[in-house]
């Protein structure tokens, strides 16, 4: 499974991108509003970061409108993934944009029939989010990803599943459980990942008996 970093702050995406695991970068208005700057000015310094799959939010409308601002982004730099909300116009959207080679990622997926409409669209990626999900219903977030997968396995989809809204290190284990092609993880939740409290404890045995 990739690991993407879910966040548009400059200064996590450097410091994770010398740790050399992470495969690519997701961001959203939320994320660019925490930033400061303006999403290009965001996405134009992440291109420089990290050489895998940048997703780009476009603002929710009319087609005609996404695909405009779309072109903007995809122009910026081959690794910009356009990022589509799960709507009817987005739908028409990303119809659009793959014919014309466009990478999208259609965002705010909560039930395996928006998944199927994004992967006959001929999305690139689309994005269950899982913690969105737990908040409403507990547990069933790993049960979306996991449905998609599958389906997208059973009917010969070239689309990737990108586990979104990854809140803890469990949603991370979930979907790889899942088969999730790809999770877009926050810097906070990537950092527990490597941790343990026996990993912890284990060194602090190891240096004790380094003294003695
Ligand atoms: O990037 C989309 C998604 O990961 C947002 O997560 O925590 O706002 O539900 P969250």
């Amino acid at each position: 499974m990739k690991f993407f970093i879910d966040t548009a702050i400059i200064d996590e995406i450097k410091e994770v991108s010398e740790w050399g695991i992470i495969d690519g970068v997701t961001t959203n208005p939320s994320l660019i509003a925490k930033n400061g700057g303006t999403l290009l000015e965001v996405i134009q310094e992440i291109t420089k970061l990290i050489d895998g799959p940048i997703s780009a939010e476009v603002k929710e409308g009319l087609a005609k409108d996404m695909i405009n601002e779309a072109k903007i982004y995809a122009k910026l730099h081959k690794n910009i993934v356009v990022k589509i909300p799960m709507t009817l116009e987005g739908i028409k959207a990303v119809k659009v944009l793959s014919k014309e080679g466009i990478k999208t990622n259609v965002t705010l997926v909560f039930n395996t029939t928006q998944a199927l409409a994004a992967a006959k669209a001929g999305a690139t990626y689309v994005s269950p989010f899982m913690g969105r999900l737990d908040d409403i219903t507990p547990g069933t977030g790993v049960f979306l990803v996991e449905d998609i997968v599958t389906l997208f396995s059973m009917y010969g989809f070239d689309t990737k599943v990108i586990a979104a809204s990854i809140r803890n290190v469990e949603h991370v284990h979930q979907a790889a459980m899942a088969g999730s092609d790809i999770a877009t993880i926050p810097f906070k939740v990537l950092k527990e990942m490597l941790t343990h409290p026996l990993t912890t404890k284990g060194l602090q045995i190891f240096a004790d008996a380094a003294k003695k």
